[in-house]
C-alpha cells in the first residue's frame, strides 16, 4: 500500500503549474523583480479578501512581527506578552526590538493563549500582546479584544496559521491593532519561497510599515530612521495572486478533512482541539492529543503503517536556549509543557483523497486495541 504523506506540495504545485509558470514570466518579461506591480497587486487582492484598507506584503512573517513591533515603538523596558505554544518567530519579534517577552500559558481545550493568564502577566511595562492562531483555529478574540481595551494595550495577531479563518463572520489578522501574515511554502497560502503580510485598519502604521521595510525611505536615497530591507520579490508577488484565487476552496476542503477526522476516529486515547463558538478555523494543522504517555507510541504506529506526522512542537518556545538564559524553567507553563509531550499532526492538506482520510482514521482507530 502506498504511504500517505504528512504534506505533499507537489500535488498542488501540478494543479497550478502552467498559471504559476505564465505569471512568472510575466514579472520576468517587465523586469519586476523587488516590490512593483505584482507586490502591489498582491497587496490589494489580499487587502480586499481580508476586508481591510492596508497590506503591506514583505519578505516573511518574522519581518512581519518585526515591522510590527517598531511601528508600534516597542522597545527596551516594555513587555509583549505572547504564548509559548507557537513558532518561535512569535517571540523573536520583541526581542529583536530589545523588549521582554512574557509567555502566557494556553487553554488546555482550545490549545489557544488562556485569557486569565494573559491577564496575571500583564505589568505597568505590558505594551502588547501578540495572540496566535494556532493550527489555524482562532484564539479567543472578544476576551483578549476587551483585555487589551481595558488595560491600554495593544492586541496584534500572529496569523500566520490562520489565512481565511473567521471569527464571528470576519477573517482572522483584521482584530488586531496591526496583524501579522506568513507565506512560507507550508502555509494555508504559501509562497514559492518566502513571504509575509502585515495587515491593518490604521493607516499610519501602515503607511510606517510600508516605509520601514525599504530602508525607511519614503523618497529615493532619503532616509528618515533606521530601515531594513524586508521588501517582498515579484516573483512571490505573482505567485501569491494565483494562489489566492485558491484559498477558499483549499480551507473548505481543509475543513471537510477534519470534520471527517472528527467524526472518524474513535479512540479513548486521542483527543481533538476545541473550537471557540462562533469561529471557523481553517486546519493548518489538524493535531490529536494523545495521552497515557502514548503519543511516540501512536507516531511509530502510525509510521510503520506509512503514515507520516508531524509534532509542533516538541520544546515550547519559554524553554529554548535563548529564553531559558532569561529565567524561564520547566514548570513555569504547565498546559503548555504537557501538550508539548501529548501533541500529534496528522495528514492535512487539501489534495489528501478521502480513501488516504480513512487509510489514517482506521490506523489511528486500531492504535492501542
Ligand atoms: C505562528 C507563526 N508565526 C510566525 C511565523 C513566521 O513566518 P515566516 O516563516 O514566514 O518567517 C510562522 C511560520 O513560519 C508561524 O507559524
Amino acid at each position: 500500500m502506498s504511504s500517505i504523506p504528512f504534506l505533499d506540495l507537489s500535488r498542488q504545485t501540478a494543479r497550478l503549474r502552467s498559471e504559476i509558470l505564465s505569471a512568472l514570466e510575466r514579472v520576468i518579461d517587465d523586469n519586476a523583480f523587488s516590490s512593483g506591480p505584482y507586490v502591489e497587486g498582491f497587496e490589494k487582492a489580499f487587502a480586499e479578501y481580508l476586508g481591510v484598507p492596508h497590506v503591506v506584503a514583505v519578505n516573511s512573517g518574522t519581518s512581519a512581527l518585526h515591522l510590527i513591533m517598531r511601528a508600534l515603538d516597542i522597545g527596551p523596558g516594555d513587555e509583549v506578552i505572547i504564548p509559548s505554544w507557537t513558532f518561535i518567530a512569535t517571540a523573536w519579534a520583541p526581542m529583536y526590538v530589545g523588549a521582554r517577552p512574557v509567555f502566557a500559558d494556553v487553554d488546555p481545550r482550545t490549545w489557544q493563549i488562556a485569557p486569565e493568564d494573559v491577564e496575571r502577566k500583564i505589568t505597568r511595562r505590558t505594551k502588547a500582546i501578540i495572540g496566535v492562531h494556532i493550527y489555524g483555529q482562532t484564539f479567543d478574540l472578544d476576551r483578549l479584544e476587551q483585555i487589551a481595551r481595558d488595560r491600554g494595550i495593544y492586541l496584534v495577531e500572529d496569523a500566520a496559521q490562520s489565512h481565511g479563518a473567521l471569527y464571528r463572520g470576519r477573517k482572522t489578522g483584521t482584530f488586531g491593532v496591526v496583524n501579522a501574515f506568513s507565506f512560507y511554502p507550508t502555509k494555508n497560502l504559501g509562497s514559492m519561497g518566502e513571504g509575509g503580510a502585515v495587515a491593518t485598519f490604521d493607516e499610519e502604521l501602515a503607511y510606517r510599515i510600508r516605509i520601514l521595510r525599504n530602508h525607511a525611505s519614503p523618497r529615493r536615497y532619503e532616509h528618515v530612521e533606521l530601515g531594513y530591507n524586508m521588501r517582498m520579490t515579484g516573483f512571490q508577488g505573482a505567485v501569491l495572486s494565483v494562489k489566492l484565487k485558491y484559498l477558499d476552496e483549499w480551507n473548505a476542503r481543509r475543513r471537510e478533512i477534519a470534520r471527517m477526522y472528527r467524526e472518524g476516529i474513535r479512540n479513548p486515547l486521542v483527543e481533538f482541539q476545541k473550537e471557540y463558538p462562533d469561529s471557523a478555523g481553517v486546519y493548518h494543522i489538524f493535531a490529536v492529543r494523545v495521552r497515557d504517555g502514548m503519543r511516540d507510541r501512536l507516531k511509530d504506529y502510525l509510521a510503520e503503517r506509512g503514515i507520516g506526522t508531524g509534532i509542533y512542537y516538541p520544546i515550547p518556545v519559554h524553554l529554548q536556549k535563548p529564553f531559558r538564559e532569561m529565567g524561564w524553567k520547566a514548570g513555569d507553563l504547565p498546559e503548555t509543557e504537557r501538550l508539548s509531550k501529548e501533541i500529534l499532526a496528522l495528514p492535512m492538506f487539501p489534495e489528501l483523497t478521502d480513501e488516504e482520510v480513512n487509510r489514517v482514521i482506521d490506523a489511528v482507530n486500531g492504535f492501542g486495541r
